[in-house]
């Protein structure tokens, strides 16, 4: 037996429980994962609320959130050439990582599973996906060329961190990133100019603006109204959080990517790439974790220790 964090009906971070369960056996095309290292992410208690179910619908009683955890392969089901056992890999896409062991698809086309490059630790290895493939997504889509100047709202959190890094791997001239105060020191090391968001921001910005290109990574009236007053062309703005009002004003929502995570890992080569990581939790208290990202405030990743 070993342990998941599972829920059984929609609700806040309160209704998760640790549960033991039957360790899961290899079925034909898939191994089976030791995780050492599980990303937290919003969208965990997006899903968790149900305001999302209509895209990302849970079976419910027994439901396991984590869309993202690095680990080792314990046990290679028949057919499966592209893993070993022993493997370091990393698990992104569907929910369901918030547990010790699981069995994954191994094949290309189910796109679950990627080979971790050993530069990367597992615990950074398992904060990748959603950051650094969203990162990479909202940059194409912006299409960043070397030498422009970019604007990222929301430079502190996870994906800001990677969009700031990325875009100065991609060549950016400048990158500007927004964050509260206590943050702009993890902004400055990340390469960005930080400054501060709140009341005055549209001044602020002013003495460092026109930028080519603008991500949104945290949402809201007021990234919105600075994304168009600064960025002229409304194609090279994009936020990640859904959100109606910015749509119509000409900030469109970057939906549905599919984690381009073999691409980013591409890109970041060997160039020095690290997310921080500001807290770690127990695996049994994954609803503590959920809990600390939903009042934000965060400062980096969190991630959650099976065993820790
Ligand atoms: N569309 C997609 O595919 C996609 C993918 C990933 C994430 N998302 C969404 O994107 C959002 C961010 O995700 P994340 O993982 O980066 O979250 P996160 O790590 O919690 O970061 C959120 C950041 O937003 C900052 N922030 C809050 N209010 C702000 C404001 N008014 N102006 C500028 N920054 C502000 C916070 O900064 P301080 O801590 O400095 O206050 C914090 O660093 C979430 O809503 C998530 O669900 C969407």
């Amino acid at each position: 037996m070993s342990t998941a964090v599972l829920f059984d009906r929609y609700g806040d971070p309160g209704v998760l429980y640790p549960a033991e369960v039957p360790d899961p056996v290899a079925g034909p095309g898939q191994v089976v994962v030791r995780y050492t290292a599980i990303g937290v992410n919003p969208i965990d208690w997006k899903i968790l609320s149900g305001e999302v179910r209509a895209y990302v619908p849970m079976d419910l009683p027994g439901g396991c959130l984590g869309v993202e955890a690095a680990g080792v392969v314990v046990e290679v089901g028949a057919g499966v050439r592209r893993f070993r056992a022993g493997d370091h890999v990393i698990r992104h896409g569907r929910p369901g990582t918030f547990r010790e062991y699981e069995a994954v698809a191994a094949s290309q086309e189910a796109d679950e599973l990627t080979l971790r490059p050993a530069r990367f630790t597992d615990e950074q290895a398992a904060v990748l996906p959603v950051a650094a493939g969203t990162a990479y997504s909202a940059l194409r889509r912006v299409g960043l060329r070397p030498g422009e100047r970019l604007l990222v709202h929301g430079a502190s959190g996870g994906v800001g961190a990677a969009v700031v890094q990325l875009a100065l791997l991609l060549g950016a001239g400048e990158v500007v990133g927004t964050a509260s105060p206590a943050r702009h020191g993890l902004v400055r090391a990340s390469g960005a100019t930080p400054v501060g968001y709140g009341q005055g921001l549209s001044e602020r910005l002013a003495e460092l603006g026109p930028f080519h290109a603008s991500v949104d990574c945290a949402g809201g009236p007021e990234p919105t109204e600075t994304a168009v007053r600064f960025v002229a062309d409304a194609a090279r703005r994009v936020t990640i959080v859904p959100d109606a009002a910015a749509h119509a004003r000409g900030v469109p929502f970057l939906e549905h990517v599919p984690l381009e995570l073999t691409s980013t890992l591409d890109l970041l080569g060997t160039a020095p790439f690290e997310l921080p990581v500001a807290a770690r939790y127990p695996l049994e208290q994954a609803g503590a974790a959920l809990a600390h990202s939903l009042r934000g405030g965060v400062g980096g990743k969190i991630v959650l220790v099976p065993g820790g």
